[in-house]
């Protein structure tokens, strides 16, 4: 029953069938998204990746094809020819580009056919996750989809495009390597070559782009996938892509500038919303104290104020207990925030200041009636005064207060601003069309002078916030042996909407600033040389100034396509738990692969392990269910994903 193409050709994609092919013969090739049977007629709604098409079935015009489209189902796949004509006038689909017209058809060969799908191929189905990612070969056939992924695939040439016209060389390089230094966990690769040795999957090029440069390539681009074995988020899968560059002979302006351009040409060209440039700017220590992140949305205008000094004789405990060791109070005000926050709303951004690491949230609404809440009674009028005037209080606003160790109270504050916008609605899009041509409702900022350490509780010794390559500011170099933690860096993070979409660095290039550097980590001689013995040999042989810069590509196509996850951006993503509902991966292998790598899997034998003679293709039940095991391993340094 099923039939060949033998020749024949598609003349045109379905969604270019328009009236101006009208009274034309056709030959089109798709899906079937919908059979109607209207007694003499058929309708069949015919796809292919161009759009949609309404052909149509009559037994006068051709008795056997007529009989034929009776037996056609959903997502059969068919050639059909026919000859374009208008719908009549009442039939006529204002939403399809094709709406006004339809193909009557005298031809039909069906291709294919196809099982019931478990949910209907449209945009609009209403599927969970799991399921549509275990089909995922039926989710991509939805329009909505195949959008997106044209949309990745615009911004992926308009990158190349334009690093290739600023003299960016595309240079692959490997991923089978040695660990790289990016703080996240690393997945390994056994070596049959070698037994009991690892490749590890690159956590970015960092090296290698560094090694191009001491190669003289001057300046490198490529758009490479990154592996990092890591607890996943809506923003973070185990492998993403990055658009990485580096840059030799240049300032951290000069890096920043043509990175503005960069995002300047995506954001018109794909959305068709001007930049204004040079992008406004923070450093990290105003992005913390401010907004208590070093990413922060700035589409709402919420801030936090230090009001330690006002508050410096208070004889509020809540305040004299952590300003006397050293701590501060600062306050988040929303402004007329009070008519439009429940009591149980109070209570839910106490309870998540408590789970983010504060002692308490205490919080001020300032009524008609005077000023509410639970430690109102403990302030002086003095203060009352001072504080009103210090953060232009006015009827209706409420103050959050956190008391504590500076960066806690910066995190902590950090995140009730975050839940609050959701709570007050203020993070969602808008301003679209506006005056400024949607400008308003992006919000791209960088954030420069990130410390070039902080001390890990874990570890108990100094971490490198970005990575150990990342150069310091040559006015902090003595800071390096005196006073380590107040040293920053050349670095610069990319902010959208409150989302990291990119980072970057100017690095070392000397062997003794990379030595007193590694010095100050508590990386010994041996260590570094075990590491990175490669890359410091290289900086012996010539190395020149360098730096660069790379953007989280899955990160922003999602968010320049309005998605809340970068799964929607991504062709075969994993889920949260790291599997693939597809494949089936991660899965067992045999133990005679187990034994070519010279491994031995303390697993116990079940589920997961197939026998030797197993084929490896066979998942077994419920195999495929379960995720890689717990996070254990240090945990990826902040700044550092
Ligand atoms: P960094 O670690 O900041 O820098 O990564 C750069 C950008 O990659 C994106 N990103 C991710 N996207 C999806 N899933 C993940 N797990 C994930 N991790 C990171 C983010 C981030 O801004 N070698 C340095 C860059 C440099 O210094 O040139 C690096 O990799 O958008
Ligand atoms: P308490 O005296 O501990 O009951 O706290 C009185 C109020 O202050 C409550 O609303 C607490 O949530 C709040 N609070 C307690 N400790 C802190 C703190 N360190 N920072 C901010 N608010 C606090």
């Amino acid at each position: 029953m099923l039939e060949n193409l033998n020749g024949l050709r598609r003349t045109r994609l379905c969604g270019e069938i328009t009236r101006e092919l009208l009274d034309q013969e056709v030959v089109i090739m798709g899906w079937v998204q919908h059979r109607r049977d209207h007694g003499g007629l058929v309708f069949l709604d015919m796809r292919d990746r161009s759009g949609m098409v309404q052909t149509v079935f009559n037994p006068q015009e051709d008795q056997a094809t007529h009989e034929k489209s009776h037996g056609v189902r959903s997502e059969y796949v068919l050639a059909l020819v026919g000859r374009v004509r208008l719908r009549p006038d009442d039939m006529v689909n204002p939403k399809l580009p094709s709406g006004d017209v339809e193909v009557l058809i005298r031809e039909l060969r069906v291709l294919n056919t196809a099982k019931t799908p478990p949910f209907v191929v449209e945009d609009d189905a209403q599927v969970s996750e799991s399921v549509r990612l275990r089909y995922r070969y039926l989710d991509l056939r939805r329009p909505k989809i195949q959008a997106l992924f044209a949309l990745r695939d615009r911004a992926a040439r308009l990158t190349r495009n334009y690093f290739a016209g600023l003299g960016f060389v595309d240079v692959e390089t490997p991923c089978l390597t040695k660990s790289t230094p990016e703080g996240a966990r690393d997945f390994l690769v056994p070596s049959r070559l070698a037994p009991g040795s690892f490749y590890a999957l690159p956590q970015s090029p960092q090296l290698f782009k560094q090694l191009l440069m001491v190669a003289g390539f001057d300046r490198y681009i490529q758009i490479v996938r990154c592996f990092r074995d890591e607890d996943l988020r809506a923003d973070r899968q185990p492998e993403f892509t990055q658009v990485d560059l580096e840059m030799s002979f240049c300032s951290q302006e000069e890096v920043m500038g043509i990175l503005e351009g960069y995002v300047s040409l995506l954001f018109r060209e794909i959305l068709g919303v001007p930049l204004e440039l040079p992008l406004p700017s923070l450093t990290y220590a105003e992005a913390m104290l401010r907004y208590g992140t070093d990413r922060p949305d700035l589409r709402y205008d919420l801030h936090i104020e230090d009001v330690s000094a006002l508050l410096s004789s208070s004889g509020a405990r809540v305040f004299a207990e952590p300003l006397g060791q050293g701590g501060c109070v600062r306050v988040l005000k929303a402004p007329g925030a009070g008519s439009r926050l429940s009591r149980k709303n109070l209570d839910d951004l106490v309870e998540l200041a408590v789970s983010a690491g504060a002692k308490g949230l205490a919080w001020i609404r300032a009524a008609r009636d005077g000023w509410q809440g639970p430690i109102v009674k403990f302030l002086s009028p003095a203060e009352r005064d001072a504080l009103a005037s210090a953060l232009d209080v006015r009827e209706g606003d409420v103050m959050f207060f956190g008391a504590d160790r500076a960066d806690i109270v910066a995190t902590v504050l950090g995140r009730v601003r975050q839940a609050l916008a959701g709570l007050l609605g203020l993070d969602g899009p808008g301003g679209e069309g506006g005056p400024d041509g949607g400008a308003g409702r992006w919000k791209l900022l960088w954030v420069t002078d990130f410390p070039l350490f902080e001390y890990s509780q874990e570890e108990k010794r100094l971490v490198a916030v970005h990575h150990p390559f990342t150069a310091p500011r040559d006015e902090d170099l003595e800071l390096l042996e005196t006073a380590p933690l107040a040293a920053k860096s050349v670095a610069y993070d990319l902010v959208l909407n409150g989302n990291e979409i990119g980072g970057g660095s100017m690095r070392i290039h000397r062997p003794d600033v990379q030595e007193r550097v590694f010095a100050a980590l508590g990386i010994g001689r041996a260590e570094a040389q075990e590491k990175f013995g490669f890359l410091l040999e290289a900086l012996a042989y010539g190395a020149p100034p360098h730096g660069g810069c790379a953007f989280g590509l899955d990160r922003l196509v999602a968010l320049l396509a309005g998605q809340d996850s970068i799964r929607e951006v991504i062709a075969f993503p994993k889920t949260q738990k790291g599997g693939c509902p597809l494949t089936d991966a991660p899965g067992p292998v045999s133990a005679a692969q187990l034994a070519e790598l010279a491994l031995k899997s303390s697993v116990s034998r079940g589920a997961r392990e197939l026998p030797v003679a197993g084929a490896p293709s066979a998942p077994e039940a419920g195999g495929g269910a379960a995720g890689p095991g717990p996070a254990r391993g240090k945990a990826p340094a902040p700044g550092a994903a």
